[in-house]
């Protein structure tokens, strides 16, 4: 019997509880750097070097970090649901805890990608994370991290919308709903399909019909949202 489509948009907060920090609860720094400076593509131009090394820095926090009961209770709702991320982080933490259906829209934290040719991806190796940042593909093609930056198009977001279009069920956790084309697919839900917004200090969402807010950091809310998602119909 076909399974009900949950499609399930992911922002920091979902990762909050693994021990990585949000966006905008640092007030516009992301690890003490202006956002501009590390994650747009003039930051980049102007200093590739920095751009690397905060990255590298990145890498290095998230090895430490572990998936969290909220990434678990995603991966346990398809035994009920065929259940598709749209994430707009850039760790791996849905990927670990075991989320079959993981679609990126700003890039992943763990892949760099050839400046010269975009299709040119490499996965790094989290064992050799080196010191100095990786620069040089193995094609000795110069490298980039293989994120979307500031003033970038994002190239998922056609697919990502597709997948709302087809959503039973839409369920926002852990984003302050602010940067855009991301923040705009709760808009593509089609008519009459419920929409679960799980966020502790939630964005304004009354203007939208049909979300039910659950205030609750993600891992509370997710067990909330569980036994509202699978109880007996
Ligand atoms: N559980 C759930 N949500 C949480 C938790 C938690 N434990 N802690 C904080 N939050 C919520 C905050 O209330 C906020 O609404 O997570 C959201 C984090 O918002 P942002 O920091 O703006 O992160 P996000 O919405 O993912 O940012 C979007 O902006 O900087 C760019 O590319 C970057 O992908 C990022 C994008």
């Amino acid at each position: 019997m076909k399974k009900p489509i949950l499609v399930v948009s992911t922002g920091a907060g979902i990762s909050a509880e693994s021990g990585i920090k949000t966006f905008r609860d640092a007030d516009g720094l992301w690890e003490n750097y202006p956002v501009m400076q590390v994650a747009s593509a003039d930051g980049f131009r102007r200093d590739p070097e920095l751009v690397h090394q905060f990255y590298n820095a990145r890498r290095r926090d998230l090895i430490k970090a572990l998936p969290n009961d909220a990434h678990r209770a995603l991966v346990e709702l398809e035994k009920d649901y065929d259940v598709y991320i749209i994430t707009q982080n850039v760790d791996d933490l849905h990927e670990r805890a075991g989320s079959s259906h993981v679609l990126h829209l700003h890039g992943e934290l763990m892949k760099i990608r050839s400046v010269t040719n975009p299709d040119y991806i490499e996965t790094l190796d989290i064992d050799h994370l080196e010191t100095t940042p990786a620069t040089r593909g193995k094609n000795g093609d110069p490298m980039r991290p293989h994120i979307v930056f500031f003033q970038e198009p994002v190239p998922n977001i056609e697919k990502a919308v597709e997948l709302v279009h087809k959503a039973d069920v839409f369920v926002v956790i852990g984003t302050s709903l602010v940067v855009y084309p991301a923040a705009g697919l709760i808009q593509c839900v089609r008519a009459g399909v419920p929409i679960y917004y799980i966020d502790p200090n939630p964005a304004d969402t009354s203007a939208i019909t049909g979300v039910h807010v659950i205030r609750a950091k993600a891992t509370e809310g997710m067990r909330t949202l569980a036994t509202l998602l699978t109880a007996p119909k």
